[in-house]
């Protein structure tokens, strides 16, 4: 099984504090949530590939490494509410792309609704990060995983800004390969499939939309 990585440092948990109280909106909410994942970057690249190169400093010649851009990796947004730490971690890779897979849970069931899906055409050669704010139930999860892999993808690193224990179990138990980087590992799921204490619908917070 690959690693799990909480970052959970003091920088983070304040933005989450933030996050999870209800009086945060708008502006606020989406910045916290850019700063987070600027905060997460370095553990979700960590695993990305790289090439030495021959560079010329001031002082003398050297190799270096620097990223594999042919291709770039694929940041994943699990729509909607993964789209602001995608655009925020593209900010931050330049050379990558960014592919939509667009879920949406039904409120009673918690069955997927699998609306959209843009990925690049050469998918399988590229080393791919999923986002999503949050790892709950995992169904959304494991809905998109298995579009990657389907579509031949080997290497992938997922980033959740909250997660519980039972995603957490159904993720490691079903993709025992993929990597997983959490900001911060919350108690438990309720019976609506909402994490606890957690911060509601990221979805709604993110978008100003009513929960629904
Ligand atoms: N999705 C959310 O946005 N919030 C939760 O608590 C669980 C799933």
């Amino acid at each position: 099984m690959k690693l799990i990585t909480e970052v959970n440092n003091p920088l983070v948990m304040d933005r989450i504090t933030r996050l999870r109280d209800t009086r945060t909106a708008g502006r606020e909410f989406r910045q916290f949530v850019k700063e987070i994942t600027i905060l997460m970057a370095t553990a979700a690249t960590r695993n990305l590939p790289v090439t030495d190169v021959e560079v010329e400093t001031p002082l003398e010649v050297t190799t270096s490494g620097k990223l594999i851009t042919e291709p770039g990796p694929c940041i994943i947004s699990i729509m909607r509410a993964g789209n602001i730490m995608a655009e925020t971690l593209r900010d931050l890779i330049s050379e990558a792309s960014i592919g939509f897979i667009g879920l949406a849970r039904q409120a009673v069931t918690l069955e997927i609704d699998d609306y959209y899906t843009n990925l690049p055409n050469d998918i399988e050669d590229r080393y791919c990060i999923v986002v999503d704010p949050m790892l709950a139930t995992g169904n959304s999860l494991c809905v998109a995983l298995k579009k990657l892999i389907d579509a031949g993808v080997s290497q992938i690193t997922v980033v959740n800004i909250l997660a519980c224990p039972e995603g957490i179990e159904r993720i490691t138990s079903e993709y025992p390969d993929v990597d997983i980087v959490v900001a911060k590992i919350d108690e438990a799921l309720n019976e609506k499939g909402y994490i606890l204490p957690g911060l509601g619908d990221a979805g709604d917070r993110v978008y100003g939309t009513d929960d629904h």
